[in-house]
């Protein structure tokens, strides 16, 4: 969320959810997490990879090793499980704020399933708890209610009980340009249908605090994945537009889509890059439009006039969901051929 919280002292409202029993998790689906692990699995790994899931090997990022001393039916057999990449579509939701956002979110996952078919759910859920940051409940109910990946940001260390949880579940990304000393993981790779999806986590560095820089981790994120995932999905939590387009360009054509998040509000130029990634500078907020990015709006508003601390609660006002469906083409890897903003009002009868 953006600077508005500077002044936040908003009620914790949704902190009733330690101690409760763990769910089960799909443990299976995940491929991955950070370069730590990735360094582990080495190159047995990335053939084991290619050879089992029908999915190329080869890759498009830095340091990429794909085709390098193989043998021509090597290549062969390599275009041929390219070819055979089916056509995916990705849901990216934007930042899911407090209960108003949890409950647009879960009530209408059926109507955009049935209205997108999403193969791989992806949501931005730092604003989830009462609006600053996630808990490892609410996480487990997300990924319960089907999202594959939860992404963060400046608010991820927000409540204490997540930190261990970050470490613990590969599907929940905080930005992978934090400190690495800090607690979480800031990629994963989760696979459906044959179909393996990269989620990278990054964040900005104009007017938030991050420990390392956006984009020379996000050229380091991609050489992680070189080889283990046919598509790349970006969320570029930033507060600055700027700093979104521009890394949109420098990923152009080495990932599927950088989809920006953070300012809770939508902007209009979703897009196909001219190399084929598919860019919005942000996709805005699921949550309740009738406030100021998620807070009550007299709050706000009362706060932007007398300059004088507010307590703040989250909205319950006019929820929506904000998000981008993004459709890859058959048999290309990294690419995208479409983007398309959704925004759907939730909670109407
Ligand atoms: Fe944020």
């Amino acid at each position: 969320m953006g600077p508005l919280h500077e002044l936040d002292e908003r009620v914790e409202d949704e902190r009733d959810d330690r101690g409760d029993k763990e769910h089960e998790q799909d443990p299976a689906r995940c491929r991955g997490q950070g370069i730590e692990r990735e360094d582990r699995q080495g190159e047995q790994d990335r053939i084991q990879r290619g050879t089992t899931t029908g999915a190329t090997p080869g890759g498009t990022g830095p340091g990429s090793s794909a085709g390098r001393g193989s043998c021509g039916a090597s290549l062969v057999m390599l275009r041929s499980m390219e070819d055979a990449l089916p056509s995916v579509t990705l849901l990216f939701c934007g930042d899911v704020v407090g209960a108003a956002g949890r409950r647009a979110l879960l009530g209408s996952l059926d109507s955009l399933r049935a209205d997108h078919a999403p193969d791989f759910l992806v949501v931005n859920g730092e604003n989830a708890a009462g609006g600053l940051g996630i808990t490892p409940k609410i996480a487990r109910e997300l990924f319960t209610a089907g999202v594959d990946v939860i992404t963060l940001g400046n608010h991820t260390y927000r409540h204490q009980e997540v930190w261990a949880y970050l470490d613990e579940e590969e599907r929940i990304l905080r930005p992978a340009n934090f400190l690495r000393s800090q607690p979480g993981h800031g990629t994963c790779v989760v696979e459906r249908g044959g179909v393996r999806l990269g989620v990278v986590n990054l964040q900005g560095n104009l007017f938030l605090d991050s420990g390392r820089t956006a984009f020379s981790e996000a050229d380091a994120a991609l050489h992680e994945l070189s080889n283990r995932a046919d598509h790349v999905l970006v969320d570029m939590h930033a507060e600055a537009t700027s700093e979104k387009v521009g890394l949109g360009w420098h990923l152009d054509g080495r990932v599927t889509a950088v989809v920006g998040t953070h300012t809770h509000v939508p902007t209009a130029d979703a897009r196909i890059l001219p190399g084929g990634t598919a860019y919005i500078t942000d996709v805005g907020m699921t949550g309740a439009r009738g406030g100021v990015i998620g807070v009550k709006r007299e709050q706000a508003v009362r706060q932007m006039l007398t300059r004088m601390p507010v307590r703040f609660e989250t909205s319950e006002e006019d929820p929506w969901v904000q998000a981008v469906v993004i459709r890859t083409p058959r048999g290309k890897r990294r690419r995208a051929e479409s983007i398309a903003a959704v925004h759907l009002p939730a909670g109407r009868p």
